[in-house]
């Protein structure tokens, strides 16, 4: 296993394609570099230029491998535990959009988290497929979602294709995955697991058992998130008999994927499974122990505390005993410390360790977070929003004539876009969700209150798109 994993059929390629080629008549137009704009060219160096290429001789084709990028992929498949695995160039975001595409025909029903990402809803526009949506566990001291609730699960699974789910969220909590996936199983339809943050999962023992161990039939990770690969730069994987064809899934990859795959995010897919393959538990290992440290640390610090999760590399640190709210924990620890934390709310701030972090981060982070003073009263978490009336599929409802009406006005109409306030970061309002009276009022305060909007036209939300009627 270790022998073979140390191989990286299309990194070497590459490196074998430069030192061969007399003549690079083809495209890309910088010709490996020479054409390309000087400033560009000095700053990375000539190796990152010299391997963005498109197919040429010896470096396949991801549409239709055979050669080191079909290697590429299987080294991937083994390393991950998969049947199949395929390279993304899109992110995640692409390959949820295949494996959806894959599993589901138009009209048909998918049950999905409220919690899931949008990347997925975008998926349901362009299968032209309806959810059934799934209700979703909050915390109640950091109002995040936790995971899917299992009773809703099942009541959703009625009639539907394929079924969604996120392992781990954001904030790193698995929840009872495995539970999840038999319920869908026993339903006889595919499990399709948006794992964007457990990319590493496989590599050490003491983080969360992966998607594909606990035998979804579809996987996506974004192997750039966790795992090393470049920005961008993502893993689909097929698990042992998945209930989702191959040959189908290759045909919708190629669907949304690129005709010009960087070679370079494919080349950081190849290197970063091996690294992970032969050193990611060691990695892993110290990145783990430098967590518990910092949680440690964190801990002992008056009116701060970090939430265990299930991956305890993501620090999910509640601030409200600061009496700041975690918007402005994260503006002052980079204004004060130059320290960026991946994500806040307001409550908590979400600091995520990898192998590449080091003590001294940690102690930034400690400094930074030992100087927070108190900013007053944090306002209270806001309520969970209100369950749907769905109407139309979200792709009808996004793809209509749609216009933009005064919020005031919009009692009764049907959303033509997703209005997802954070905190806590679960659509109010999707596509083709009727704008009841309920809504409109969390809408009204999450737009007084100043919650960032994720979706709108209008920022500000004085005004909503609607379907025209
Ligand atoms: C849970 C989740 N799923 C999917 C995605 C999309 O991943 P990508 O950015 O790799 O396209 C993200 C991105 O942040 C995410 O957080």
């Amino acid at each position: 296993m270790a022998e073979e994993q140390a191989r990286t059929p299309l990194f070497s390629a590459l490196r074998e394609y430069v030192a061969r080629v007399r003549a690079p008549l083809h495209v890309p137009g910088h010709k490996m570099g020479r054409a390309a704009p000087s400033a560009w060219r000095e700053f990375l160096g000539p190796n990152a230029l010299a391997i963005d290429l498109t197919e040429a001789p010896g470096l396949d084709d991801l549409h239709a491998p055979e050669g080191v990028i079909a290697e590429a992929q299987e080294l991937a498949a083994r390393a991950f535990g998969a049947w199949r695995s395929y390279f993304l160039v899109g992110g995640t975001t692409a390959g949820l959009h295949a494996l959806i595409l894959a599993a589901c025909h138009p009209g048909e029903a998918i049950a999905v988290p409220r919690n899931a990402h949008r990347s997925v809803l975008g998926a349901l526009i362009l299968a032209g497929v309806r959810p059934h949506w799934v209700r979703v566990a909050f915390d109640p001291d950091l109002g995040i979602a936790t995971g899917p609730v299992l009773t809703s699960l099942e009541e959703a699974l009625s009639g539907a294709a394929a079924a969604v789910l996120v392992h781990p969220t954001y904030y790193g909590i698995a929840g009872d995955t495995a539970a999840a996936i038999d319920l869908i199983h026993r339903a006889a339809v595919p499990a399709l697991v948006d794992e964007a943050h457990g990319a590493h999962f496989p590599f050490h023992p003491a983080l969360p058992p992966s998607a594909l161990e606990l035998g979804a039939d579809g996987v996506v990770q974004s192997l750039h998130k966790t795992g090393g690969s470049l920005t961008q730069s993502s893993l689909c994987h097929l698990g042992h008999g998945s209930r989702i064809a191959p040959e189908r899934l290759q045909e919708m990859l190629r669907l949304v994927q690129s005709t010009s795959p960087s070679y370079l995010l494919m080349a950081s897919l190849d290197l970063a499974r091996r690294e992970l393959a032969l050193g990611g538990r060691e990695a892993w290992g110290r990145a783990l122990e430098l967590a518990h440290e910092a949680k440690r640390r964190i801990d002992a610090l008056p009116g701060l505390r970090v939430r265990p999760t299930d991956d305890p590399t993501k620090l999910l640190i509640d601030v409200r005993g600061r009496s700041i709210s975690g918007f402005r924990a994260a503006e002052r620890l980079w204004e004060e410390a130059g320290v960026a934390v991946e994500a806040s709310g307001l409550t908590y701030v979400l600091a995520v360790l990898s192998p590449g972090d080091s003590r001294e981060q940690i102690d930034a982070l400690v400094a930074g977070l030992e100087r927070l003073s108190s900013e007053g009263d944090v306002p209270a978490l806001p309520p969970e929003p209100p369950w749907p009336e769905v109407v139309l599929p979200p792709r009808e409802a996004y793809l209509a004539r749609k216009k933009a009406v005064p919020l005031r006005q919009a009692r009764g109409r049907i959303a033509a876009e997703l209005v997802a306030p954070y905190p806590p970061g679960i659509p109010v309002v999707a596509p083709g969700e009727r704008l009841t009276a309920d809504v409109l009022d969390y809408l009204r305060r999450a737009a007084d209150a100043g919650w960032h909007l994720q979706g709108p036209a209008d920022p500000a939300l004085r005004s909503i798109q609607v379907v025209e009627e």
